[in-house]
């Protein structure tokens, strides 16, 4: 039997919920989806699909009026297909897995640190073996790929904006990462689901650097731009023939994703976009108050976070323990995700998904307990 570790972000939130329902005062910064609810006219398509009659086996690909949604979405990005070059999946956790079941048999994976917390699970549930890419306090060069591309190498994972960092990789970046990757013949999944959340630019994808679409596979979908993680609507983007390898696979997992909430989705994308605006500028005022209040705490500092609604305190100063820390931390009433859950000792992860309130009584409650070091 497998041994399987469950994620370690669910079972703090879990923790933190838990200790509110039984009355405590809690400022939970550990949310990995936006706080807001799914916008009105989302749900209305919802409705108005199962009247319609959306309610039958969606095809294994996803729906077609979804899947050019899907490309005229992201044609806004500069990244070119067409709907063929479209799947949907159920969120971009399962795309990941999906091209990862597809591409893995027994290869390396580079996965730099800090990572999503459930990449390297998958990649040892598909039978490969992740290697680490120290990215905690610069990013990602060319020289450190290919430092650590071997014969066995088979993708790299990138991940922009960065969940646990919101790190934002340029175009400039992503073009010299581009050359190692082209030079060794190897793959990249480059995880874009925060993409539609920045503040300072867009953030680029690495699919749109000539000769980079053969080798890409670009994940995203709606569950963080339109607060829709609960309906599970995802895609994946390839060229035609790998996209066909997915739907052979997907067609003996799961089928597809509902089609009540591919119509959805179809409706959010098409009509959706001065919401993602709203969520964004709300997002916004919250990560300038994050980046305010962190820069106060002494000894600790953070890169730059430029997209999704998370900063990453580099707190080592006080304790590499973060796991404890992150103990201590709710039984001072605020709720953080340990950095070890995302490879990296020695930080902690501030979610900014909740109210100006809470970032506020949270970060004070951050304050006092490392400066008192009772950890
Ligand atoms: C970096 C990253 N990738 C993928 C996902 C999963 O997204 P989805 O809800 O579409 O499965 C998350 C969710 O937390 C994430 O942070």
């Amino acid at each position: 039997m497998r041994e399987i570790i469950g994620s370690s972000t669910l079972g703090i939130l879990k923790k933190a919920k838990s200790l509110r329902e039984k009355g405590k005062d809690i400022a939970i910064l550990a949310l990995g989806e936006p706080d807001f609810d799914t916008p009105e006219f989302i749900k209305e398509a919802a409705k108005q699909a199962m009247d319609l009659g959306y309610t039958k086996y969606p095809p294994v690909e996803g729906l077609y009026e979804l899947r050019k949604a899907v490309v005229e979405w992201e044609k806004e990005r500069g990244l070119e297909y067409t709907p063929d070059e479209v799947i949907i999946t159920c969120g971009a956790k399962q795309g990941i897995f999906s091209v990862l079941f597809y591409l893995i048999e027994d290869e390396e994976v580079l996965i730099p640190s800090p990572y999503w917390v459930s990449y390297p699970k998958m990649v040892e549930l598909v039978g490969g073996t992740p290697v680490f890419l120290d990215t905690a306090k610069e990013k990602l060069t060319p020289e450190i790929l290919e430092k650590h591309i071997t014969e066995r190498t088979k993708v790299l994972i990138l991940n922009s904006p960065s969940n646990p960092s919101g790190v934002v990789y340029s175009l400039d970046e992503l073009e010299g990462i581009a050359e190692i990757i082209k030079k060794h013949d190897i793959f990249v999944i480059s995880d874009e689901i925060y993409s539609s959340i920045t503040y300072d630019g867009p953030a680029p994808s690495i699919g749109t650097i000539p000769g980079m679409k053969e080798r890409t596979f670009v994940v995203s979908g709606v569950s963080k731009a339109f607060a829709m993680t609960g309906w599970r609507v995802g895609w994946v983007l390839a060229p035609q023939h790998e996209i066909q390898a997915l739907k052979n696979i997907q067609s003996h997992m799961l089928t597809s994703t509902s089609s009540i909430s591919q119509y959805a989705a179809m409706v959010a994308l098409k009509k959706g976009k001065e919401s993602v605006r709203e969520m964004v500028e709300k997002f916004r005022k919250r990560r300038d108050l994050v980046v305010k209040l962190a820069g106060e705490i002494e000894n600790t500092s953070f890169p730059e976070p430029h997209g999704a609604f998370y900063l990453f305190l580099d707190v080592s100063y006080y304790t590499k323990n973060t796991a404890r820390l992150a103990e201590v931390l709710l039984e001072h009433g605020v709720a953080v995700v340990p950095g070890e859950a995302f490879g990296c000792p020695g930080y902690i992860r501030i979610s900014y998904a909740s109210s100006e309130e809470e970032i506020k009584k949270g970060m004070e409650r951050i304050k006092r307990c490392l400066y008192a070091r009772t950890f």
